[in-house]
């Protein structure tokens, strides 16, 4: 086994310090596609095995007992698997173990308390506080990204890098969000990545008000903004980086204002992460930017801190700051233990709540959006008749929003922006 898994499996093991429970950890079944056609989706082993295990095969589990240690069971490669998937036979050793063992593994411990990770084994009754305590742990210890991982995220970074340079060159008024789409996943592809690690948002004028918008093949007009959020994945990392470009590169006018303020947030965002710093502060000040900012621009009015109060800004920033990005585009996200989730309209979509640590790495996305769904709404327009400028508002919906995003890794003093080579 690779060093770098039986130090994360040391590392894990030390945080949870169990005594008389075991833990099981699964990568997943294949799903088949409906309707039979001999195929199945694409497989994506759960992240919380794949850390494990670092690998992507189905129907595997790990297993941990604190008195025995590690143990992996998976399916044996059969002839059929040879000759239609050309995989290679398991070489078996004392820690990896044919699937055929795994019974008899778990009837030596009966009795003992089960923890289940990773993917639902339906037929296995696990101890559903257990699982959630391990889990808790299980999350905290692999937040800071190891040597392995941060290599791997710069290398998903760099495919991310050449495919938003590709943007770059062939955005025009006139080009589909599909086009847009297919050269920069191209450039993805070409530069290394395996797969996009969530499907890629391209969204032109009023589609970039759409959080996850799917490319259309809606042309590219000529005042359009367009908001592009996608990240190459290799090797089960992923970046995510979010650009707005003007259909014509320069913006002018009020979009360049409301892009202005969104900058703005972002660059003070990116500086305001270093170790112990809270992520709901960092959040909450970006919401300060840019409810400022909205003010400048006129389309809030009155007390900033009134504002936010009211979630007034939240009309245009209705999500959270970011999250951590790596193993997948959430990685482990989530709050301390403790913490619960906001009911307050700006902070319910918070998707983290804790203090930044070294070797975490974070997304600083902040957006200004007008989203109809939101503001075309009666009974906000007549609570926040006093502080906002609804006929602005209203004359703004043809804009759709700006979204800019980063993904930072903490340091020992700081931080490093790793995708500050895109222009912004
Ligand atoms: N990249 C999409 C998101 O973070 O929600
Ligand atoms: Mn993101």
């Amino acid at each position: 086994m690779q060093q770098y898994i039986e130090d994360r499996r040391a590392r894990v093991a030390a945080d949870w310090n169990l005594t008389n429970q075991i833990v099981l950890i699964a990568s997943g079944e294949l799903i088949p596609v409906p309707g039979g056609a001999d195929q199945c989706l694409p497989f994506l082993p759960h992240t919380e095995y794949r850390y494990i295990a670092d690998h992507d095969e189905p129907g595997c589990i790990v297993a941990f007992d604190p008195k025995s240690g590690w143990c992996e069971f998976r399916p044996p490669v059969e002839e059929p698997e040879r000759v239609w998937e050309g995989r290679e036979p398991v070489e078996w050793a004392n820690d990896l173990r044919p699937m055929t063992e795994f019974a008899a593994w778990l009837d030596a411990r009966k009795g003992s308390p089960i923890a289940n990770l990773g993917a639902t084994l339906p037929r296995i009754p696990g101890d559903a506080a257990l699982t959630d305590a391990v889990r808790v742990t299980y999350f905290h210890t692999r937040r800071p990204k190891d040597a392995v991982e941060i290599e791997r995220i710069r290398r998903a970074v760099a495919a991310t890098v050449a495919g938003f340079m590709r943007v770059g060159e062939v955005i025009r008024p006139g080009i589909s969000e599909r086009q847009i789409q297919i050269e920069l996943e191209a450039e993805f592809f070409r530069h290394g990545g395996t797969r996009t690690g969530y499907s890629t948002i391209v969204g032109a004028g009023t589609n970039a008000a759409v959080l996850h918008f799917t490319p259309s093949d809606r042309v590219v007009g000529e005042d359009d903004l367009v908001l592009i959020d996608a990240g190459a994945e290799i090797d089960g990392y992923t970046a995510d980086v979010t650009r707005t470009f003007g259909a014509k590169g320069k913006l002018d006018g009020f979009r360049k204002d409301l892009y202005d303020v969104v900058l703005n947030a972002q660059k003070n965002g990116v500086e305001r992460c270093k170790p112990g710093a809270e992520f709901r502060d960092i959040h909450l000040a970006a919401a300060r930017d840019l409810a400022e900012g909205l003010v400048a621009l006129g389309i809030l009015k009155g007390d900033v801190d009134n504002l936010i109060e009211r979630d007034a800004h939240a009309l245009f920033f209705p999500h959270g700051l970011g999250h951590l990005v790596g193993l997948g585009v959430r990685d482990a996200s989530g709050y301390l233990p403790g913490r619960e989730r906001s009911t307050r309209f700006g902070l319910s979509a918070l998707r983290i709540d804790l203090p930044l640590q070294p070797g975490y790495v974070v997304t600083i996305e902040p957006g200004l959006y007008f989203i109809p769904a939101l503001l075309k709404d009666d009974d906000r327009r007549e609570k926040f008749a006093d502080c906002i400028d609804w006929t602005k508002v209203y004359g703004a919906l043809d804009i759709g929003g700006v979204r800019i995003e980063d993904n930072v890794l903490i340091t020992r003093d700081g931080n490093e922006n790793l995708t500050v080579a895109i222009e912004k």
